[in-house]
């Protein structure tokens, strides 16, 4: 199969939407809807792809950036009218063009791909991709003869009572030898209700030319549903959702409560990993086999290692070796790396770190800017006083090192190998290897205080 383009249709206001945003870029699993457009066209192995864009264009070229060619229909004229933007970049082509709007984000690679195939197959001019619905209001309606045979696209404004019956609606999908839709644009007049140039015309115009025109018929509408207002944006949501769910499913992820559960696209889980409700799953996220997720964690574009275990916890940006634990209620930011078998315990924040292998921050303890060793004790209430009002500084500790609960390290300074930091040590000077850093004010005794003070129990 030689020149074979995608025209993707997204000029329109999308005003129902209410939004700044052009409605192309509004997000169903984390992904835009263009986007989804895009990767299913590539899927069926399409490569050069044409966007016609009008409303709010800079946004969507600024997102699509070099991958695709960008068409502009500065004036909305009708869906016959944007593709007459794209006939520059088509002209001289002998293949295939195929037509999909950019709001139309359920459309999978496999349903193009094999309607692609039914219009070369049989040598078609035209094939439309048609479903039927029980409501077909707003639709332009498939005109067929007694035989069967397609004649034409009416739409919803210029039907008659007869047409308003008809169930099967086009999906505004089509594939179109491109020299003949080509012919057919030069012919399209906007002589209909609504005053614009319709693209469903050209099935008549290339029927008058004695050339072939069908209609493939798909057995769920849910693929081709459109996207016109933001309860239709939540509807391909809960789709794609459980699209995205099942995926893992037959892979080998137990998910417990499809329905609490939020993975997004890009998401890669291994082999019996567990997800407990109430997670969410996001960006380029890379989670091994064997891991137990949430109940209620979040991650983002992070990996996490074989056998870990996330609990209550959010991490963002990071990455968490094997066999290591996260949680309850711990929070690891940005460009945190947590090496393996470590324990990340309750309420501990961890920002910018690097935790080493074997180490141990049980409870209570903020990290931020700091490089910590292999096998360290983090005690209970510790805090890394990463800010001096001004400036972010960073402190290291070594291996087998042993903070102290509630001790303060202030930044930046530099606990050694084998060191000892007693409990409520305020330390501002390195701690050399292997040796005891206590500072603290000394305990002082006043024995018969209470008495003497005229004090008693309660
Ligand atoms: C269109 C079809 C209708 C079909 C329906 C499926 C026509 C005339 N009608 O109707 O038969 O049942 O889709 O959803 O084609 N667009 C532009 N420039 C324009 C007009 C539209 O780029 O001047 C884009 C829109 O951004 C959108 C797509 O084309 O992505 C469809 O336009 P829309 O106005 O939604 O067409 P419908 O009236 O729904
Ligand atoms: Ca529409």
């Amino acid at each position: 199969m030689k020149d074979l383009s995608a025209i993707i249709l997204a000029a329109g206001e999308g005003k129902r939407m209410n939004s700044k945003t052009s409605k192309v870029l509004h997000k169903i699993c984390g992904k835009p809807l263009i986007e989804w457009v895009y990767d299913s066209i590539q899927e069926a192995g399409i490569q050069d792809c044409i966007m016609v864009v009008g409303h709010k264009a800079d946004q969507v070229k600024s997102y699509m950036g070099q991958k695709v060619k960008f068409a502009l229909q500065e004036k909305q004229l009708g869906t016959g009218h944007a593709v007459m933007q794209a006939q520059p970049m088509l002209t001289g082509m002998q293949g295939h063009v195929i037509i999909l709007c950019g709001d139309t984000p359920l459309i999978k690679g496999e349903t193009i791909k094999s309607a692609l195939d039914y219009h070369i197959e049989n040598d078609h001019s035209a094939t439309i991709l048609t479903t039927e619905v029980d409501n077909p209001t707003g639709y332009g309606r498939i005109i067929r003869d007694v035989q069967g045979n397609v004649l034409k696209i009416v739409e919803q404004k210029d039907t008659n009572q007869d047409e308003q019956e008809i169930k099967e609606i086009n999906s505004g999908i089509y594939c179109f030898k491109t020299a003949h839709l080509l012919n057919a644009l030069a012919k399209l007049n906007n002589d209909n209700s609504q005053g614009e140039y319709y693209l469903t015309d050209t099935i008549e115009i290339i029927l008058q030319n004695n050339s072939k025109v069908g209609a493939v018929k798909i057995g769920d509408p849910e693929e081709l549903q459109g996207i016109n207002n933001r309860f239709q944006l939540s509807e391909a949501e809960r789709v794609m959702q459980q699209r995205i769910l099942h995926k893992h499913m037959e892979n080998g992820v137990t998910i417990i409560s499809p329905l609490n559960t939020y993975i997004g696209a890009d998401v890669d889980i291994g082999m019996d990993t567990i997800v407990y409700p109430g997670c969410i799953l996001e960006g380029s996220t890379k989670i091994g086999e064997n891991c137990v997720v949430g109940p209620n964690s979040r991650i983002v574009n992070s990996v996490i290692e074989n056998d870990a275990e996330i609990q209550n916890s959010v991490v963002i940006d990071s990455s968490v070796g094997e066999n290591t634990h996260v949680g309850p209620f711990a929070y690891i930011r940005p460009e945190s790396t947590i090496g393996k078998n470590v324990k990340i315990g309750d309420f501990v924040e961890v920002k910018k770190s690097v935790i080493g292998d074997y180490t141990k921050v049980s409870h209570l303890t903020y990290i931020g800017d700091a490089d910590v060793g292999q096998n360290v004790n983090m005690g209970c209430g510790s805090v890394i006083v990463n800010y001096d009002g001004q400036k972010k500084h960073r402190t290291t500790i070594g291996d087998n090192a042993f903070i102290g609960c509630n001790a303060n390290l202030v930044s930046p300074v530099t606990v050694k190998n084998n060191a000892y930091v007693a409990a409520g040590s305020t330390i501002t000077e390195d701690v050399p290897e292997s040796s005891l850093a206590i500072a603290r004010e000394r305990q002082v005794v006043k024995e018969g205080w209470m008495e003497k003070k005229g004090r008693q129990h309660k």
